[in-house]
């Protein structure tokens, strides 16, 4: 196996570095599926449990996986082979690295079909599609849109093409660019939601719902969806931040930048409830409906709304920025690695990323057009590949992929290495070491002994 190493790119500047790894982070997970997951899970009690698993696993995970870039400057695989090796252990930890890229890439796979519902949604709204039409007529859109394969390929296909592209332009040229500019009109996009909301809608009954902890709507079950998506919307284990953090400028604080990644994670997360609940409410709207809170109850809503024909258009407009700069990152992750490992050019790696990613993503959209050959049966359940597939990237392998870093950078690189890339005060880097040694495995374990039926508390 080659040793020799391929010289990076580097971010420009601290600032870019956080405006990617944000981008990153925020995207479907938060303004998609954390406001449904929090209305399946009874709203205030699950926000509690989902903080507490972003402060004591999300953050210090995060840290874990940017000091591995950090340090090995490679691609994941190789960056937590290097580091392995440098403290002595076994090369058979690039695991870490290779699984969570394994993951992330899974996870692209239905990501960018969710990502071409968004942009398909943001063509219908500016069309005025959703205006004055029945809860009937919405949703009969929603299934026109499923029953289709080709148009679901071709939307997802456009995400996939785009991301390909911007990737394919480098590191500075295409990410940085990209991100740029990305990153504040999402936030002015949200705001703007944020805005109309609460001159149109609910605001007293949203706040109540999200905030307003019922402890007894709230199960193992939630505590493990809670757990799955402090990962999931963070990015983590899905090499994504041992990737980004490869290209992290020398002396750039990993504390800081991780806290204030996950901090703007959260706002997001919680603005994006703040302006979806409102309107849910104020229309007599279901809150826990699930996966279609977004595409099938939402426009409802817009299309009896106040200039509900421009910002649906914009919600939805502000969803595919979201998708397309976290789409960024994992592909960036395949691209390095085909650079690295097989000297490919970086359009010539982003294309044939891009490309696989695309044909992955069939499995998705043929589960939801209702192809035969993607429905299974599990343990009695019927279900879908797309279904499992969610289940298991969510569920299982971020869950896994923590526990295996936080248990590499925990116990197997040594103390050295880790201070020194942490840098930080003595107290901090203490906080950080518990959680990766103990507070992260035990917690992670305990869950999934509590699911499996094997404990009981
Ligand atoms: N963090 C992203 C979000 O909240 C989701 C995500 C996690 C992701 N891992 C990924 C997206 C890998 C693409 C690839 O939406």
């Amino acid at each position: 196996m080659s040793t020799d190493t391929v010289k990076h790119e580097q971010w420009s500047s601290r600032m870019s570095y956080m405006l990617a790894a944000t981008g990153a982070a925020v995207g479907l997970g938060n303004i998609w599926k954390f406001p449904y997951i929090m209305g399946e899970n009874g709203g205030g009690a699950f926000v509690l449990v989902y903080f507490a698993c972003i402060l004591l696993i999300g953050i210090p995970v995060m840290m874990s996986e940017v000091l591995i870039g950090k340090v090995g400057r490679q691609a994941p695989a190789r960056s937590a082979r290097l580091v392995s090796q440098q403290s002595g252990g076994s090369g058979k930890w690039s695991i870490v690295g290779w699984f969570g890229s394994l993951t992330g890439f899974l996870i692209l796979s239905f990501y960018v079909v969710i990502a071409g519902w968004a942009l398909a949604y943001t063509y219908y709204g500016f069309n005025g599609m959703f205006t004055d039409q029945t809860a009937v007529q919405i949703d009969s859109l929603f299934r026109g849109l499923n029953a289709s394969g080709a148009e679901l390929m071709a939307w997802s296909g456009a995400v996939v093409l785009t991301t390909t592209l911007v990737v394919g332009l480098g590191v500075k040229d295409g990410l940085e660019r990209s991100v740029n500019w990305m990153m504040p009109a999402l936030f002015v996009l949200l705001l703007v939601m944020v805005g109309y909301a609460s001159q149109h809608g609910d605001m007293p009954a949203a706040l109540k719902f999200m905030f307003n902890a019922d402890f007894s709507k709230l199960s193992w079950n939630g505590v493990l969806v809670a757990l799955g998506h402090a990962f999931f919307t963070l990015s983590l284990a899905s090499g994504i931040m041992t990737m980004y953090g490869a290209y992290l400028p020398a002396g750039t604080s990993l504390v800081k930048t991780s806290i204030y990644i996950a901090v703007m994670d959260t706002v997001v997360a919680i603005l994006a409830g703040i302006a979806i609940y409102p309107i849910v409410f104020a229309n007599g709207l279901e809150p826990g409906a699930g996966p279609g809170l977004i595409f099938q109850t939402l426009p409802i809503a817009f299309g009896s709304m106040p200039g509900g024909q421009i910002f649906g258009g914009l919600f939805f407009l502000m969803l595919v920025v979201a998708a397309l700069t976290s789409a960024l990152a994992l592909i960036e992750s395949s691209v390095a690695w085909l650079v690295e490992n097989r000297g490919f050019k970086r359009m010539q790696a982003a294309v044939v990323s891009g490309a696989v990613i695309w044909l992955l993503s069939l499995t998705t959209v043929f589960s939801i057009s209702g192809a035969e050959w993607t429905k299974i049966t599990l343990f009695g359940n019927e279900t879908t590949m797309f279904g499992i597939l969610d289940f298991t990237t969510s569920n299982i392998m971020l869950p896994v992929g923590g526990l295996l870093t936080a248990l590499f950078v925990g116990y197997v690189v040594k103390r050295s290495v880790t201070e020194q890339a942490i840098d930080s005060s003595a107290a901090i880097y203490t906080f950080w070491r518990v959680c990766v040694r103990y507070v992260a495995p035990i917690a992670i374990v305990l869950v999934f002994l509590q699911l499996s039926g094997l404990v009981s508390f």
